[in-house]
């Protein structure tokens, strides 16, 4: 794994927009896996300024998104449709049929609470999900956020660290810190989500995770220098060839060995 420590949110996001740049001169055709959340956006702004200031092209890039809360309809302002199109591709020149991003109207809050799930027609759709990403050769780079309580996508303590796409519960803690984004209302946080899995996670060929801010700094602690365990999903990140984690100060606060910094 590698660690690189940065002084704060804006070197974070720098950094790594560079990195997906050098990507993509390499491979125009770059298939990228990208998360929501407050973390990456300071690294779309970046791309952006790329695209509109130097010309960096997207017509090439093929995206896939991690997840997507179950019970919002797509135009919902939060749901991560609304918020990859808001932040991202309406400013870019990336072709719209190149977009993937999980669709959490598959089935509702109520399907899965009654217990009457369409589970043929989940599994086919997640199936789909999986297959696309193995036809455009697998996800060259994918973008993670980690929760505080150590969640890649919404892949929540006890996930199985071999999990594909499927649905799951968010965590109390999860939907109180996302709560910001719904009028700082738990109660109209999505319940469900649709999310990639820790092994489909797992396969792409890298992984940049990013964190900022002293509230991640036990969850970067675990996963950089802790036991891979379910508990905090994302230290199964210590288990791929090619990690590459950048955090900022606040975020690092807590790692007790030596990192590269830049
Ligand atoms: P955040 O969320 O980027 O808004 O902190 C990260 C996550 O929950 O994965």
């Amino acid at each position: 794994m590698r660690v690189i420590i940065v002084k704060d949110y804006d070197a974070m996001s720098k950094l790594a927009a560079k990195f997906i740049r050098e990507q993509m001169e390499v491979k125009p055709n770059l298939v990228l896996g990208l998360a929501t959340g407050s973390t990456p956006l300071g690294l779309y702004k970046e791309l952006i300024r790329m695209h509109k200031e130097e010309h960096l092209d997207f017509s090439k890039v093929v995206t896939f998104n991690l997840d997507e809360y179950i019970g919002l309809p797509k135009d919902h302002p939060e749901s991560y449709y609304s918020f990859m199109w808001d932040n991202l591709f309406k400013h870019i020149n990336i072709p719209e049929s190149h977009i993937h991003i999980p669709d959490g109207t598959i089935v509702t809050p109520e399907e899965i609470e009654s217990g009457r799930l369409p589970i043929r027609k989940i599994e086919a759709y997640c199936e789909w999900y999986e297959n696309e990403i193995k036809k455009y050769g697998g996800i060259d780079i994918q973008v993670l956020g980690i929760g505080r309580d150590g969640h890649i996508g919404f892949n929540e303590p006890g996930s199985s660290l071999g999990s594909r796409t499927r649905i799951k519960t968010l965590l109390e803690v999860t939907r109180r810190d996302n709560a910001r984004f719904f009028d700082g209302d738990i109660n109209k946080v999505p319940k469900y989500a649709l999310t990639m899995g820790v092994g489909t996670i797992m396969e792409a060929k890298t992984l940049l995770l990013l964190a900022s801010g002293e509230n991640k700094a036990e969850a970067i602690k675990m996963t950089v220098e802790g036991p891979v365990t379910a508990r905090y999903p994302a230290t199964i990140i210590q288990l791929h060839p090619k990690a590459i984690v950048i955090v900022d100060e606040p975020a690092a606060s807590q790692l007790e060995y030596e990192y590269e910094r830049a």
